[in-house]
């Protein structure tokens, strides 16, 4: 394999782990939550790696029960406003992807704040995917280029979408062996591998 520079993480498994400590499902989210701490400094530290793409919530998950999406709306406002600090100390930059702009207006605010002062930061690049789904990302983009004069190119397209950059490693933790419409166009060529391993 190429040097895993850019690493993408579909993080299954949480209501799972959570029913098996016989915990509400939630409680694998907050668990969750800490693990994706963990990993972002891990990978901080590792000066090969300079991306880090996770999934944290697709334009799917909305079909949830309201309660659980409730849940984890607050528990990314939590995170975010907790991580600012640990991001800065790690000299880590945070760039969201995904159409943020279903979220509430204070939780954009959140996400924001957090991009815009992380932005200096020229480490490693953490992106959440955030009501992300690859279908909604290419429509998007085709959407912006749609009054184009010319051809659209690779490059083009490539340039439009909201992360712009090939993975070298896709991991889905969780056991099923799927992408489910996750970065499909920047994994064409990603050397895939699935764990049964729960996230938290
Ligand atoms: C699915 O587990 C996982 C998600 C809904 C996305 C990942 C979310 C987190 C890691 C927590 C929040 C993250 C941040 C950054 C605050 P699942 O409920 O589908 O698990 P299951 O397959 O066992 O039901």
């Amino acid at each position: 394999m190429n040097k895993a520079r850019h690493i993408a993480i579909i993080m299954d498994g949480n209501g799972r782990w959570a029913e098996a400590q016989g915990k509400k499902r939630v409680k694998g989210h907050e668990v969750g939550a800490d693990v994706v701490k963990t990993i972002t400094t891990y990978c901080s530290n590792n000066p090969e790696i300079e991306r880090l793409t996770l999934y944290a919530f697709s334009t799917e998950n909305w079909k949830r029960p309201r309660l659980e999406v409730e849940f984890l709306m607050k528990l990314l406002d939590r995170y975010l406003k907790k991580e600012l600090d640990v991001y800065l100390k790690n000299n880590v930059r945070f760039e969201p992807i995904g159409d943020i702009r279903a979220f509430s207006t204070s939780l954009q605010k959140t996400i924001k704040h957090v991009e815009e002062k992380t932005a200096h930061c020229d480490g490693l690049v953490q992106s959440l995917a955030l009501n992300y789904g690859s279908h909604n990302e290419i429509l998007r983009a085709v959407n912006k280029l749609r009054n184009c004069d010319e051809d659209i190119t690779e490059q083009m397209l490539s340039n439009a979408l909201d992360c712009k950059h090939d993975i070298d490693l896709l991991i889905r933790t969780g056991g099923d062996k799927r992408l489910s419409n996750f970065l499909l166009w920047q994994s064409a060529y990603a050397e895939l591998f699935f764990t049964d391993t729960l996230w938290p």
